[in-house]
């Protein structure tokens, strides 16, 4: 049996993660985390038994092991130090990282300096330690196998292929529920609104990220980093039929393609069977029955999350980390209807002016950059 830890549990990526570990019968669940959901996890771990618990609030203790049967006595793990020490244990076969969000960076970074090979769905790792993430993981030979669909699908188009005769690579972005909105349009919608993704069911800061199009802005910073293609080689293409997952772009013109019903089991799967392939969950994509594939530019007025990635990936010297810590608290604000849907790129226009360059290499300089960062952002959020 080859032995799973899985962070984010009880979140979309965890759940449908749990689903395929059903499906096959060589992985055993060893390790599982959650932040709050508490009756989520007991659940879990109910079924599945495994050795090892992590979860935030040491008051929540009780209420986890309410319904443990007799002699199921697990290891259970409290705040952020678990989540790390989980990814880091011994005797590890893969590590799927599903946390939304920073938090899931040292998680990342202990499974790579524990030579666990890691699964990684949390984009965000990337976004603000792809500097320290990517070279460790080449250091110590540790396989990354991205979980993202965009990413396992240039991850499966690059297999085999010269470096030198991929010219680009081509994301392909739904996007969103507000795909063709014009600026005025979007200036109302609301949190249900922006939380109705036409094609994916996600966890809601990824949702709102689709509609702002930073999801699509943090995965061109992800791919720069996971294949290590210059940002000019890096292009996205609106897609909304989402059946493209993605492309590659080779230097006779040609451009191959990853087709596939929308369904993150697949790409899952596909991390856990890796090399090898596991059956078709997702059910067979009948061509035939697609009448339409399309494709479209961007909208980067209306949408400008997308250029301030960009930028921020291109700049460096923690710009990526800003942006993504201002976008988490600014997501935060409008899911509490603090703030309006435009506001986000706004305040996260204004914290990338307040910033100033740097260097921020080390977990510990990331981190408290993203800190600073996040309280920050907290206080320009009262002045909207
Ligand atoms: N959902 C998708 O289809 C999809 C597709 C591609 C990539 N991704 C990426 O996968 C990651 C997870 O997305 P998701 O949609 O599954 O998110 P989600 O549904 O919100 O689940 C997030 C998981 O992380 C846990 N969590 C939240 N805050 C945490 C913290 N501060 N520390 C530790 N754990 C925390 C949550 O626990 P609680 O349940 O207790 O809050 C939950 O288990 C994101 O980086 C996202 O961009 C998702």
């Amino acid at each position: 049996m080859k032995n799973l830890v899985l962070l984010g549990s009880t979140g979309s990526i965890g759940e449908q993660t749990l689903d395929v570990l059903e499906r096959l019968d060589n992985w055993n669940l060893k390790a599982i985390s959650c932040y709050k959901s508490i009756d989520k996890i007991r659940k879990q771990a109910i079924k599945f038994r495994p050795d090892y618990i992590a979860i935030y609030d040491e008051t929540d203790l009780k209420e986890l092991k309410k319904d443990f049967p007799i002699g199921y006595d697990p290891e259970i793990l409290i705040g952020a130090s678990g989540f790390a020490e989980l990814a880091g244990l011994n005797n590890v076969d893969m590590v799927i990282n599903a946390i939304v969000g920073a938090a899931g960076l040292e998680p990342s970074y202990n499974a790579i300096i524990s030579n666990n090979k890691l699964g990684l769905a949390n984009k965000e790792s990337l976004v603000i330690g792809g500097n320290l993430i990517i070279p460790l993981a080449r250091e110590k030979n540790v396989d990354i196998i991205p979980i993202d669909s965009e990413h396992n699908a240039i991850f499966q188009l690059l297999d085999g292929k010269d470096r030198d005769q991929v010219s680009q690579l081509i994301l392909t972005a739904s996007g969103g529920p507000f795909y063709g909105y014009t600026a005025e349009e979007i200036e109302d919608v609301t949190v249900e609104d922006a939380l109705a993704h036409p094609n994916w069911d996600m966890g809601s800061k990824i949702s709102i990220d689709s509609a702002t199009l930073m999801n699509k802005g943090l995965e061109v910073i992800e791919a720069y980093w996971l294949f290590e293609y210059s940002y000019d080689k890096i292009d996205v293409v609106i897609h909304p039929q989402s059946i493209i997952h993605s492309m590659i772009e080779l230097i006779d013109g040609s451009i191959l393609a990853e087709l596939g019903t929308a369904d993150m089991r697949t790409p899952i799967q596909y991390a856990l069977k890796y090399p090898d392939r596991g059956s078709n969950i997702a059910g067979k994509l009948n061509l035939n029955e697609i009448s339409r594939l399309e494709f479209d530019s961007p909208d980067l007025e209306t949408f400008p999350a997308l250029t301030m990635a960009y930028e921020s990936g291109k700049s460096g010297k923690g710009y990526p980390i800003v942006l993504n810590a201002a976008n988490e608290i600014a997501v935060k604000a409008f899911l509490d209807k603090r703030i309006g849907f435009t506001d986000i790129s706004k305040v996260i226009s204004k914290m990338l002016d307040k910033h100033n360059s740097g260097e921020f290499n080390t977990l510990d300089e990331i981190l408290n950059l993203n800190r600073t960062v996040r309280n920050m952002t907290e206080e320009v959020i009262l002045t909207c």
